[in-house]
């Protein structure tokens, strides 16, 4: 990979405490996502990937180890710095939208662009060129109560690319969609990754993982597989010049390129 790293994760540790026993939810991770790729990370239910997307997004801190996005340290920042440097380097979509139900498709979009330093025109323009893009230009004046699951998390998707982030994030972006819904908003991360967005979405759906250009696995807290390097599968990464012994498990191989 010759891109610069989008983001670079080193030795990454988190523990909850929890009243029974601490919760090791991040346990040593190390991951590099370069410049335009579109990675999935997947696993089971509880293996750490939601934590992994938040500790990249400074939407919770490490333990131990560091997270660079675009070349500058995430962890250990304060609050004010983060949001200063997430409304233009990353976008974040969840499984649940989190729209502002009270305003139109295009507002949605408008205020963010705002807030990002946009002049209102400015924003307006770039907001119905993304409605355009994402097939809700006809929506624009429509407040997201009156649109489908699907349409909902198109819009939040917009959302997230209005102040054209380097990074875009998605925790579980088709969890509450059903397969159809699904698929379409695969397919547009997918346009969207050959337009150049980098992309790393978080899904428990090996379908939906394999959508992806690179697939990677994690389990209890750990990186067990990862398409784009099959030596580091059990070996923490240790050994990478063994990078042609072991092949990649077919459903992590399906969507590689
Ligand atoms: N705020 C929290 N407090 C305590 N435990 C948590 C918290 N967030 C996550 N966990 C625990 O950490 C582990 C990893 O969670 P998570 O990253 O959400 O997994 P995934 O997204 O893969 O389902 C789980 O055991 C979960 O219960
Ligand atoms: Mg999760």
């Amino acid at each position: 990979m010759t891109a610069a790293p989008a983001v670079k994760v080193r030795h990454a540790r988190r523990t909850y405490t929890a009243d029974l026993a601490p919760v090791r939810a991040l346990r040593g991770i190390d991951l590099d996502v370069g410049s335009g790729e579109f990675l999935a990370v997947t696993g089971p239910s509880g293996c750490g990937k939601s934590t992994l997307l938040n500790v990249i997004a400074g939407l919770d801190s490490l333990d131990e180890g560091t997270i660079e996005v675009d070349g500058q340290r995430v962890d250990g920042r304060d609050e004010d710095w983060l949001a200063t440097f997430r409304r233009h380097h990353i976008g974040i979509v969840f499984q649940f939208f989190n729209l502002l139900d009270g305003v139109s498709a295009l507002d949605n979009l408008v205020l963010p662009g705002v807030l990002g330093g946009m002049r209102r025109r400015a924003a307006e323009s770039r907001a119905r060129d993304l409605l355009d893009l994402l097939g809700l230009g006809d929506r624009a004046e429509q407040i997201p109560a009156v649109l489908s699951g699907g349409q909902r998390q198109r819009l939040a998707i917009a959302r997230a690319l209005v102040n054209e982030p380097t990074l875009l994030l998605a925790d579980e972006p088709t969890g509450a969609l059903d397969t159809a819904g699904g698929m379409e908003i695969l397919e547009l991360f997918r346009r969207l990754h050959a337009g150049g967005q980098t992309i790393v979405l978080v899904t428990h759906s090996p379908e939906v993982a394999a959508g992806a250009a690179r697939q990677v696995l994690m389990r209890d807290g750990l990186i067990e597989a990862d398409s784009a390097s099959p030596a580091q599968a059990s070996s923490s990464g240790a050994d990478a010049e063994a990078r042609d012994s072991e092949p990649v498990p077919a459903d992590l191989a399906a969507g590689a390129v």
